[in-house]
């Protein structure tokens, strides 16, 4: 007998599990299915500074994931939401983050929603805050040397600079997040500039993904930002380099395009809890982050 063009296939049930016992193979294969350029090592490092649930199906395959990095008591972003293309828009998503919201109970939230995602986000009750650029390409510097606008030391940061490092950090993330910063700094090379021997700025860069990763970034002004982020671009000149940034105008954002790295997507900060304004030091010479550890970590 011919076989039959179509066939109905019955649905399935998934199991949730921990992220944790999770081969990473797998765990690349899942973010892969969805196009994201994580390799298995950045799933390792992700693991190692967060926690999550997976979907899996009857023989070990993931079909889904949700993780959350809790920093201090109150606060946690939550990332790596992913269902796959062939579960998606039957209740998946929603129902990994109602899991992760039994976690993260009585925490104020933040994440990096996808385009895709929003509307889960929304009806969620999560807030639109600010678009991130996702700015990325073949890194060139154009300029070679030291910009004469430079107020301060610019040096290679080392272990005696984390406490520093972390401050500044929390003053422009809006939370202390000492272990993570710590974790990070293991896995990068950093900048650093030094006015008066206080740091005023600076900037990490680890490998991620197709390349590098430059991030985070926390400065007083676009000048120190460049001061800090320009060494790294110079390093990496010639090979893929990736900034993700809320800045939209002046001489940061300029200078990224100009240096290989254009707008490849746009993804919006959401939270819930408290708003991105009530953890903001405030004042002309606060320090702001110019670019995010990762839109995972934010
Ligand atoms: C974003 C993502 C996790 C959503 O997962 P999902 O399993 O499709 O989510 P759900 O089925 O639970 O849908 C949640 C809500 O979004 C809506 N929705 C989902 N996909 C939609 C689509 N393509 N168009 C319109 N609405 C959509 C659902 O109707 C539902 O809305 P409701 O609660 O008002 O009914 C999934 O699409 C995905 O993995 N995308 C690729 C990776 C990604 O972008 N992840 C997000 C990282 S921030």
């Amino acid at each position: 007998m011919k076989p039959s063009g179509s066939l109905k296939i019955d649905t399935f049930s998934m199991r949730i599990g921990d992220i944790e016992g999770v081969e990473l193979d797998r765990l690349h294969a899942h973010s892969l299915a969805v196009g994201w350029p994580h390799r298995a090592e950045d799933w390792q490092f992700l693991r190692e500074s967060g926690e999550g649930f997976v979907a899996l199906d009857e023989i070990g395959r993931v079909l889904g994931s949700a993780m959350w990095f809790a920093h201090g008591a109150d606060f946690a972003t939550v990332g790596m939401v992913i269902t796959s293309p062939r579960l998606q828009t039957l209740g998946a998503g929603q129902w990994l983050m109602k899991r992760v919201f039994e976690k993260v109970a009585g925490r104020d939230l933040r994440l990096n929603a996808t385009r895709a995602a929003r509307r889960l986000y929304l009806s969620l009750d999560f807030q639109p805050e600010k678009t991130v650029y996702q700015c990325q390409g073949i890194a060139r510097l154009q300029t070679t040397g030291r910009p004469a606008n430079i107020r301060g030391d610019v040096r290679i940061l080392d272990a005696s600079d984390i406490p520093a490092i972390i401050a500044l950090d929390a003053a422009g993330f809006g939370v202390r997040r000492a272990a993570l910063i710590e974790r990070l700094f293991a896995h990068s090379a950093g900048y650093g500039l030094f006015k008066d021997d206080t740091l005023t700025a600076f900037a990490l860069c680890r490998p991620f993904g197709r390349g590098h990763v430059v991030g985070p970034v926390v400065a007083q002004s676009d000048a120190d930002a460049l001061a800090v982020v320009r060494p790294h671009v110079a390093e990496h000149s010639g090979s893929f380099l990736r900034i993700d940034t809320h800045m939209d105008s002046g001489e940061f954002a300029a200078f990224l395009s100009h240096s290989g790295m254009p707008v490849f997507d746009t993804v919006l900060t959401m939270s819930l809890g408290k708003r991105l304004t009530d953890f903001a030091v405030g004042g002309a010479t606060a320090p702001v982050t110019y670019a995010l550890a990762s839109q995972t970590l934010g």
